[in-house]
């Protein structure tokens, strides 16, 4: 991938454009771009066309003087980014509007396209905003940010675009998303389960849903069908997935178990309950009522991993669970080849949530990997957003 067509609307965030434009280049790749008239009032086109070398396209008619030339740098681009991209371009992409050259070329392209809002927070919160995201996301455009923050209109929220950094890498890690993922259906569970004691009480674990919501996002921009099914997170399901809400360890199993055969990959990252209360009181219990002491009697969620594991044939999905041990090293090695055999899946991921060195709830993560074909363990360390790409390469050695 090398050709970038950036497509520059009219939001304040066009002044960081030249910058980005040179982020690309010095990347290595080629850029072009298209800027809408009112972009052009908040960036010179002169800034734009001086840092891409080549002239700036605005008007549909007039541009290269022969042929077509919407058509013609469409199936030039290899990626087609949109940034800043206003409240407007997003109205009009969702419902194919093609009145100028960017919108005319965005309906062009075959490409992916990637979209960085940014806007004022409460235009961004906008119900026709959110739904016309909801319907470009339902067609595969990706988007980056907005990211929280201080905003041109003297006021601080969500709505400001990802900076140019941040938009080059999210476009260099294209190359990196694993081919064998494009059209695989995966299954993630991600998430902490609560099990209610009465409506205002409940047990549960301290899992955020990071790391599953990460294996999510890598899958979906690979290119593969993915559904997550999650308890709690402290996270937005990625975007481009199909979300399952399983409150409790009893949903999630139902969930999973019903639906896990229509997958090739299986990914059970949900931190679930071993242990749910028989009743849950339907009316909040009052502390009066209850003793001094209070003894809780809990009984045994079914295992997930295991059931699906036995019943899974030869030709059903690759079944992938997370161990989450307070060992580290060998330890930790031992501990998940334990677990591999007991639960009888392809693979576990274990990590170490030894106090101060917890996974729960950081961005950071130390996984450790065994499979059930005897391979040597492998062990990743760093962001969670990074380290799922080791994870998708060994998972996608089962599709050699
Ligand atoms: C100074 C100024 C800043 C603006 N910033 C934004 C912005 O950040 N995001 C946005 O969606 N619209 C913004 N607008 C409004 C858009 O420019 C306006 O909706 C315009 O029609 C967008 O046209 P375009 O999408 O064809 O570029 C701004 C307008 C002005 C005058």
């Amino acid at each position: 991938m090398k050709n970038i067509l950036l497509g520059i609307t009219g939001g304040i965030a066009a002044y960081k454009t030249p910058h980005l434009v040179r982020l690309f280049k010095k990347a290595g790749y080629e850029v072009r771009i298209i800027a809408t008239k009112n972009a052009l009032k908040l960036v010179s086109e002169h800034s734009l066309a001086t840092v891409s070398g080549h002239p700036v396209r605005i008007d549909t008619f007039g541009n290269s003087g022969h042929g077509v030339d919407h058509i013609d740098i469409a199936r030039w681009a290899d990626v087609l980014v949109i940034a800043p991209a206003t409240a407007n371009i997003m109205a009009k992409a969702s419902c194919g509007i093609a009145d100028d050259m960017l919108s005319t070329v965005f309906l062009a392209v075959s490409c992916p396209v990637v979209m960085a809002p940014g806007m004022n927070d409460i235009m961004w919160q906008s119900s026709s905003v959110q739904a016309n995201l909801a319907v470009l996301k339902s067609r595969g455009i990706m988007f980056i940010g907005p990211e929280p923050g201080e905003l041109a209109c003297n006021t601080s929220g969500m709505g400001r675009m990802s900076e140019p950094e941040t938009i080059v890498q999210f476009v260099q890690n294209f190359p990196t998303r694993i081919e064998k993922l494009r059209g695989k259906r995966v299954l993630i569970t991600a998430g902490a389960t609560r099990e209610y004691f009465d409506p205002a009480r409940f047990w549960s674990n301290p899992s955020s849903g990071r790391m599953g919501n990460e294996l999510a996002r890598f899958a979906a921009d690979s290119g593969a069908h993915v559904t997550i099914c999650h308890g709690f997170m402290e996270v937005k399901p990625a975007s481009l997935c199909e979300a399952i809400h399983a409150p409790d360890a009893a949903s999630m199993y139902l969930e999973v178990s019903k639906r896990f055969r229509d997958f090739d990959v299986v990914v059970m990252a949900a931190a679930v309950s071993d242990w749910t209360f028989p009743n849950t009181a339907e009316l909040k219990s009052k502390k009066d009522a209850l003793p001094q002491e209070l003894q809780l009697q809990m009984v045994r969620t079914k295992d997930i991993l295991a059931s699906i594991s036995a019943e899974n044939t030869d030709d059903g999905p690759i079944i992938i669970g997370f161990a989450a041990e307070t060992a580290s090293g060998n330890d930790l090695v031992t501990l998940a080849r334990k677990k591999l055999e007991r639960k009888g899946c392809d693979m576990i991921i274990a990590n170490d949530i030894t106090p101060g060195k917890s996974a729960f709830g950081n961005d950071n993560n130390h996984v450790i990997i065994v499979n059930s074909d005897g391979r040597p363990p492998s062990d990743f360390e760093g962001p969670k957003s990074t380290i799922v790409r080791d994870i998708w390469e060994r998972i996608c050695e089962y599709f050699d």
